[in-house]
């Protein structure tokens, strides 16, 4: 049985979630925590629901496995296509899942004009849909999926003449029509938000949700019971079923801590080798 002392589990298709990784961190030091990035499935943002379910429900099994007491799927992509099904199959398990922040974007602007950056299988999912029929009112969204971003991400590229000319053509039309919000619907997308700003100035407010999937992770694990109440900074242990070294030279530059990266091997769609 899961216990104050056991870790949290995050994961996402790839480096993405050290974004949310970071928020927790920085609210949470105290916690442990299981880091599974699917680099060897990355992008999840053009995947079947289906596919992108199976890879969830996997690696959901192994962070269960290793005694998580709570997931937080640190993925928009992954919470559009699976979070449903996740709390269903584990219920009454714990998770936290993201979606796109047009609430609080909805409450500020002063334009009425928002935009949103996510992948393809975020916007076709039921949940984009629900939050936008609860929140948008009266609010015009333009919605982006920013091809080829994530990638330039995992890469480390955050900076390189590519990835600002993908966030040119997604922005400059929405500035055009006077949006002063964008929506990062997407994990790995905090990670330019320096160029996001740069393009669309200091005016133009960007919403990351990392700090309150942060908050909402935070009062699940209070109200559960499970929150642990040690002082000490904990660890944070890393896997990926992706390039090692990739993920290891990034942990510095994307979390601000270095850390082993261990590997995950696929067995089949839905189920990982546990060889420890
Ligand atoms: N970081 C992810 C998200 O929040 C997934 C991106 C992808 O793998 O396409 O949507």
């Amino acid at each position: 049985m899961p216990s104050k002392n056991s870790p949290i589990g995050v994961f996402d298709s790839g480096v993405g979630g050290l974004s949310v990784l970071r928020a927790i961190r920085a609210l949470m030091p105290e916690e442990a925590v299981l880091y599974f990035g699917d680099q060897g499935h990355a992008p999840y943002g053009s995947r079947s629901m289906r596919q992108i379910q199976n890879f969830s429900e996997g690696i959901t099994k192994f962070l269960l496995e290793r005694g998580v007491k709570l997931i937080v799927v640190a993925c928009n992509t992954a919470s559009a296509a699976a979070l449903t099904y996740l709390r269903g199959r584990f219920s009454p398990f714990p998770f936290v899942g993201m979606e796109p922040a047009v609430k609080p974007a909805a409450e500020t602007t002063r334009t009425g004009k928002v935009g949103v950056l996510a992948t393809p299988a975020t916007f076709q999912g039921a949940l984009y849909a629900s939050v936008v029929e609860r929140f948008a009112a009266g609010v015009e969204l333009f919605q982006h999926t920013c091809p080829g971003l994530v990638g330039q991400i995992e890469k480390g590229e955050l900076d390189s003449a590519q990835t600002r000319a993908i966030l040119q053509d997604a922005l400059v039309p929405m500035l055009e029509k006077d949006i002063d919000t964008v929506v990062l619907g997407c994990t790995h997308y905090p990670f330019v938000i320096p160029i996001i700003q740069q393009i669309a100035g200091e005016k133009v407010r960007v919403i990351d949700p990392a700090p309150a999937v942060a908050k909402r992770t935070k009062s699940l694990l209070e109200e559960t019971g499970l929150k642990n109440r040690s002082r000490e900074r904990a660890p944070v242990r890393f896997f990926t079923s992706g390039d090692l070294k990739g993920m290891k030279s990034l942990l510095p530059v994307l979390l601000g801590e270095s850390g082993e990266v261990e590997k995950a091997v696929w067995k089949t769609d839905c189920e990982i080798e546990t060889p420890f």
